[in-house]
């Protein structure tokens, strides 16, 4: 499976006031879509580090990634981060010249874009992570507002019902002289109905229709929005009796006909009397061997680009619908009227069909009510901030609702108002969770999650991370100093020492069968359930020593003062992460590169 995560090279430094501290060098890590890897390693050796240089959450200065590369997803998120890119090449002409500045913001938005949705944190302590003054349930539905505001006001307008309080609005729109004031409660009602703002002027303008017959135009096309899905205008012979109905005026501008009755309504003698005689639309479904013809042209002063298709039901009609599209090339509804006013001497209809919903007018009353132009309408409104706040909130917090309720916090509508000291650790740790959650991540990066609970709670929490991680398709990078969770939760473990990766392998395997020193010593200072061989009240095994300085690391391999076999190469060298069979590397002089024999 491809890796969504690859890091190369990772320098991270600090300037401190004693000189520079490497905390990060050279970290090479690779994480593949839906696996979890477990960075483990003592106190001080640059786990969370790594992962704040992967979020770019480091405080410059003192920090600095000196070097390196992240890919996620293909992106490099360090280009641009310092002034090393300034260069923008071009397919043609000189290359561009970017500014320092410009490269930063670009950068920051693009960080920004990806933390919460791309790559999300869980942090190491979630009391000093949460914010200690507002409620828990906003700090998560603030992720959800901030990162997925466009999915929310979807769910928003896709569940909506026309209440008489949004029919008042749209009444009060109607009634209102003021213009500013009549774009204010039109946008308002349009982000309350889901519908389009130019259908809802269209039918505030409509002059000669009294407000009930508007009202009864606005809740068909809430019904029709609802419903979702497109439908085919017909024009069906009787071109006469349709045109005194619906063409009276401006008939040559078809949208006049979709803002008045719709369509399907033509045909219902209940609804229209002059239907009565007319087929019913069932036989006039498209026949087998009808004539589709495409069409594409411009029209209208504005230049309106329309596609679409004509269906013509009868082959003999052929020869005549291309006489009339070649007369007419220029405007395609002297074209459609030509070929209607032709089939309307026949029992045959013709069936039109606008691909491009932006600019089709027949099917305005259903598939022009485009959540996203309707978004954008809304937002770029000033001063509409707050109309549109306020039910985005509501929607936010049945979301976030839902995600606390997949992190099993009981009772989660009341814990959604509860401050963050209200909680216990493991509650606001699943609140941490959530908040990882809401962005719906391709990667979590979870630091030491369970270190500040107590041991139940922590099993509890590791359970739901791996029951999560089921029903998620999230990559996680687990970091521990414990390996006894890294072997519960992870599929490859690497194992960092002192700012370097000394080793990573499949988690079988590092645990069968640990190469570097380190990793067989760590492995031996956990308590196993067989036992390790040890007499009763016997001592656990400890790596002798401590993780060194790393304002002044010893030379050679970091680990040589504490290695018991530790040899001259060792004080001298510094190991290379090196490939050891198909899935396993290991940095470590005793294991010789492959294809080179060992020096010892
Ligand atoms: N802001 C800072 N200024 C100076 N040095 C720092 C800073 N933050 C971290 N370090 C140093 O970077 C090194 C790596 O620290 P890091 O927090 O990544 O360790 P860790 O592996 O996450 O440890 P732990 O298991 O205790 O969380 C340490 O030597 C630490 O002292
Ligand atoms: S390189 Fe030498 S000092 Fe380092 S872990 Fe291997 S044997 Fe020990
Ligand atoms: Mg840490």
């Amino acid at each position: 499976m491809e890796p969504i995560l690859v890091v190369r090279g990772l320098k991270t430094e600090f300037l401190t006031s004693r000189g520079l501290l490497r905390a990060v060098d050279e970290v090479d890590l690779e994480i593949r879509k839906g696996e979890v890897l477990g960075l483990v390693g003592e106190s001080g050796c640059g786990k969370t580090v790594t992962a704040l240089s992967i979020m770019h959450l480091l405080q410059h200065p003192p920090a600095r990634i000196a070097g390196g590369e992240i890919w996620f997803r293909g992106l490099n998120l360090l280009a641009g981060s310092d002034e090393d890119i300034r260069v923008v090449p071009r397919t043609s002409g000189p290359p561009r010249f970017l500014p320092a500045d410009d490269l930063l913001r670009k950068h920051r938005a693009r960080m920004n874009r990806v933390r919460g949705h791309g790559i999300s944190m869980i942090f190491q302590e979630p009391m000093s992570s949460l914010n200690p003054v507002l409620r828990v349930g906003y700090q998560v539905a603030e992720v959800l507002m901030f990162q997925r505001r466009q999915e929310i006001c979807d769910r928003l307008l896709s569940r909506r019902d026309l209440t008489e309080a949004d029919l008042d609005l749209f009444r009060q729109a109607v009634a209102s002289g003021e213009a500013s004031e009549r774009e204010r409660l039109v946008a308002e009602f349009c982000v309350r109905s889901g519908l389009r703002p130019e259908k809802i002027h269209a039918l505030i303008d409509a002059s000669g229709l009294p407000i009930d017959e508007r009202i009864a135009r606005v809740q068909r096309l809430a019904v029709r929005r609802r419903r979702g899905g497109g439908w085919w205008l017909r024009f069906l012979k009787r071109l006469d009796t349709m045109e005194e109905t619906h063409f009276a005026r401006e008939w040559e501008r078809l949208s006049r006909l979709s803002l008045g009755q719709p369509a399907v309504d033509l045909f219902d003698p209940k609804k229209n009397p002059r239907a009565k005689g007319l087929p019913p639309l069932a036989t006039v479904s498209p026949q087998p061997d009808a004539l589709r013809l495409y069409f594409h042209s411009a029209v209208g002063s504005g230049g309106d680009r329309r596609k679409g298709d004509l269906l013509v039901p009868s082959e003999d009609l052929r020869a005549r619908v291309e006489a009339h599209l070649r007369e007419s090339a220029s405007g395609v509804f002297g074209a459609i009227f030509g070929i209607v006013k032709s089939v309307g001497v026949t029992e045959d209809a013709i069936e039109l069909r606008y691909q491009e919903p932006s600019t089709d007018l027949f099917r305005t009353e259903t598939e022009l009510w485009s959540r996203r132009l309707l978004y954008r309408f809304v937002t770029s409104i000033p001063g509409l901030r707050s109309v549109l706040t306020r039910p985005i909130e509501e929607e936010a917090r049945r979301h976030v609702v839902e995600l606390f309720r997949l992190v099993r916090i009981p009772e989660p509508t009341k814990v959604y108002d509860a401050y963050p000291h209200e909680l216990s650790g493991g509650m606001q740790q699943r609140v941490m969770i959530a908040m990882a959650l809401a962005g719906e991540p391709a990667l979590m990066i979870a630091d030491e999650p369970t270190t500040a609970l107590d041991v139940t709670t922590q099993a509890q929490i590791l359970w739901l991370l791996k029951d999560l991680r089921t029903r998620i398709d999230s990559a996680i990078l687990y970091i521990t100093h414990d390996l006894a969770v890294i072997a519960e939760l992870s599929d490859r473990v690497a194992v960092m020492y002192a700012g370097k990766i000394v080793e990573d392998a499949p988690v079988a395997d590092l645990f069968a069968n640990p190469l570097h020193p380190y990793t067989q010593g760590l492995l031996q200072s956990i308590v196993s359930t067989e036992g390790q061989g040890l007499e009763p009240g016997a001592a656990l095994p400890t790596i002798p020593g401590v993780v060194p300085d790393l304002l002044a690391p010893p030379s050679g391999c970091r680990f040589h003062p504490r290695c018991k076999f530790a040899f001259d190469r060792c004080r001298v060298e510094e190991p290379k992460l090196l490939a050891h069979g198909p899935n396993r590397r290991v940095a470590c002089h005793l294991y010789p590169e492959e294809g080179a024999s060992a020096t010892t």
